[in-house]
């Protein structure tokens, strides 16, 4: 039998409703499929900053060293970035798949969503979020600055990542670039010369400011989207909000070693804490890309369709409610609904 060891990080806000939530549903799909996995948890933003005056404390990092998957929550700030820079979690995976049984949220008309089915690439570990930065004074006045700073090896890295993404889904990559205005940031001519590998990828470089007018006005048109850290913060909300809502939305992010963080899309959501309604089906996404990685296929289609058949029957969760006939689930609602509808799916 496999056995599997994550860290938890709950965080602040909804975090820890959200991962208990779905640790439940995990210790159900590893009793189902025939693994077990133990649970370390771990503090980090806030209470870690209380607790160890640090929001994201050495004792968190060691806890996440070695273990085959860490579960995250949400912060507002501090603790995040350098838990991903840690462990050079440099390939963030945020997939968008619109369920047909949410269409009537979505912000677009339904036929524009009509096999709507794109993969978010971003590179996490650099860019704009890691360079130079300061604040100063001349005689100008005061002033800050934030430096957009790749080296080549690190988009080519995270472009490898999307090309065989890509190879193994409809084979065409769109990369984000601003390269009229950038020029020293050739995302394009690295992109292309790692392709030579993927014969079969077709590359589609696009400024970042058309993309994100084409993902609204035809996202049908996407496969794979590379982008580097800050556009593809920004692109994949944007993508996000195609399904109806940012709740519904898991990622991961990975290192050379395959070892992940799995988080949802979503933040703290601070008017939701305690109330026990907070969708928990982003975590619960991302928890199915982590099975995913592990290889536990079965265990991920499993989550992948309890969550349809759950929505195709018309359980909702408050952010989602939108018909007189939606049948409303609070989150603990929701879990006993998910574990139930499970047992019967493998
Ligand atoms: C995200 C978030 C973070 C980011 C924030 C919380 C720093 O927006 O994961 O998309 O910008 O990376
Ligand atoms: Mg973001």
């Amino acid at each position: 039998m496999k056995h599997y060891q994550i860290a938890a990080l709950p965080g602040e806000g909804v975090g820890s409703e959200v991962v208990e939530a779905s640790l439940v549903i995990l210790q159900q799909a590893a009793q189902q499929f025939g693994f077990t996995v133990a649970i370390d948890r771990g503090l980090i933003g806030e209470p870690a900053q209380q607790q160890h005056g640090n929001f994201f404390p050495e004792a968190t990092a060691q806890l996440c060293e070695g273990k085959d998957g860490i579960l995250f929550g949400a912060v507002t700030q501090g603790g995040l970035l350098e838990l991903r820079k840690r462990f050079d979690f440099f390939a963030n995976l945020r997939p968008v798949r619109p369920s047909v049984h949410l269409r009537d949220r979505s912000p677009l008309r339904p036929e524009k969503l009509d096999d709507v089915d794109l993969l978010f690439v971003r590179e996490l570990v650099s860019g704009i979020y890691f360079g130079a930065s300061g604040r100063g004074i001349d005689q100008r006045g005061s002033y800050g600055y934030h430096t957009m700073q790749y080296w080549d090896r690190e988009i080519r890295r995270v472009a490898k990542v999307a090309l065989k993404q890509a190879q193994n889904r409809r084979c065409h990559l769109t990369i984000a670039h601003k390269e009229n205005a950038l020029p020293h940031l050739p995302w394009t001519r690295l992109v292309q010369s790692e392709a030579a590998a993927f014969p079969e990828v077709t590359i589609e470089p696009m400024l970042v400011d058309t993309l994100a007018m084409q993902i609204v006005m035809n996202p049908q048109q996407f496969d794979v989207i590379l982008a580097g850290n800050l556009f593809g913060d920004i692109l994949s909300d944007l993508g996000a909000v195609l399904t109806g809502s940012i709740g519904v939305l898991g990622s991961a992010s990975l290192n050379a070693a395959g070892s992940g963080l799995y988080e949802p899309i979503h933040g703290t959501a601070p008017d939701l804490v305690g109330k026990g309604i907070v969708n928990p089906m982003g975590t619960i996404a991302s928890v199915e890309l982590m099975l995913r990685q592990w290889g536990e296929i079965k265990a991920a289609n499993c989550l992948m369709q309890t969550q349809e058949e759950l929505l195709a029957q018309g359980y909702r969760t408050a952010d989602l409610m939108t018909r007189s006939e939606d049948k409303f689930v609070n989150t603990q609602e929701f879990v006993d609904r998910f574990l139930e509808m499970m047992s019967s799916i493998d």
